[in-house]
């Protein structure tokens, strides 16, 4: 059984790095091939056609399709949180299990919108590096800025990495997204929710509440790490996937 992993924004596949060399230390005994692909237009192709989070949740359907997999557990991080939801909902067949970290099923409201109109002129204007440096405050646990100062700056280089066209586009996927909430009550494969103990953009309370409308859904707080709990937590990130994972029949 292979692992999707889908990062966030504006992030890339690489993203999953630290969670991939912790899930190897894991004592599970099963080795699950992994998959962390950057999404369209967060590599270095040129975004051939904007995307929308149906359009992402498409592609990654055609890379399973190239890679001759039949189903995946598909894990998402925030925006690929909001991904994961939306291959639910198109391809429910090649999903065998979700894992949605630091995310949420609620479409953008009107000031989320608006927002979304700011960074992306701030970023045709100002470049990747003034997004990174915007994103970063939200993304970083308080815990991991007093004592690993080297993880916000490295998380910060690999946001200032992600070309322009690709953080723009994603801004209006995430400001044109449905509202993924009726869907909820009919995920019928197992799910963990994942979230850090100190995310203030998608916080504990909203986690609590998206297990709570997924049958049987486990919710796993991390603690001491924030919205990008995967790189805050990595090690605790890959435990709870693991005894997930492990609940999983083979
Ligand atoms: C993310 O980490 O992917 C973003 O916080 C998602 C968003 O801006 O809605």
């Amino acid at each position: 059984m292979l692992l999707l992993l889908i990062h966030g924004f504006p992030h890339r596949g690489t993203l999953w790095d630290p969670v991939r060399a912790a899930l190897a230390k894991q004592p599970s005994g099963r080795d699950w091939p992994v998959l962390a692909p950057d999404l369209r237009g967060f590599g270095d192709e040129p975004v051939a056609a904007a995307p929308s989070i149906d359009g992402y949740a498409d592609d990654l359907v055609a890379l399973l399709d190239a890679r001759g997999v039949e189903r995946a557990v598909v894990c998402g991080l925030s925006m690929g949180g909001y991904i994961a939801l939306a291959l639910w909902r198109r391809h429910p067949t090649r999903v065998r299990a979700l894992v949605l970290a630091d995310t949420r099923a609620g479409a953008d409201d009107a000031a989320q919108r608006a927002r979304r109109v700011e960074l992306a002129a701030r970023a045709r204007a100002e470049g990747s590096e003034a997004v990174a440096e915007a994103q970063l405050t939200g993304a970083v646990g308080k815990t991991a800025r007093a004592h690993h100062p080297e993880r916000a700056e490295s998380l910060c280089a690999l946001m200032a990495s992600v070309p322009v066209d690709g953080i723009v586009g994603a801004l209006d996927a995430m400001r044109e997204r449905p509202d993924a909430t009726p869907l909820l009550a009919g995920i019928s494969v197992p799910t963990l929710v994942l979230v850090g103990d100190e995310d203030v953009l998608t916080p504990p309370r909203e986690s609590r509440a998206l297990a709570a409308a997924i049958p049987g859904a486990r919710l796993v707080e991390i603690a001491g790490a924030g919205h990008v709990s995967c790189w805050d937590r990595p090690d605790a990130f890959a435990a709870a996937l693991s005894e997930f994972l492990a609940t999983l029949p083979e």
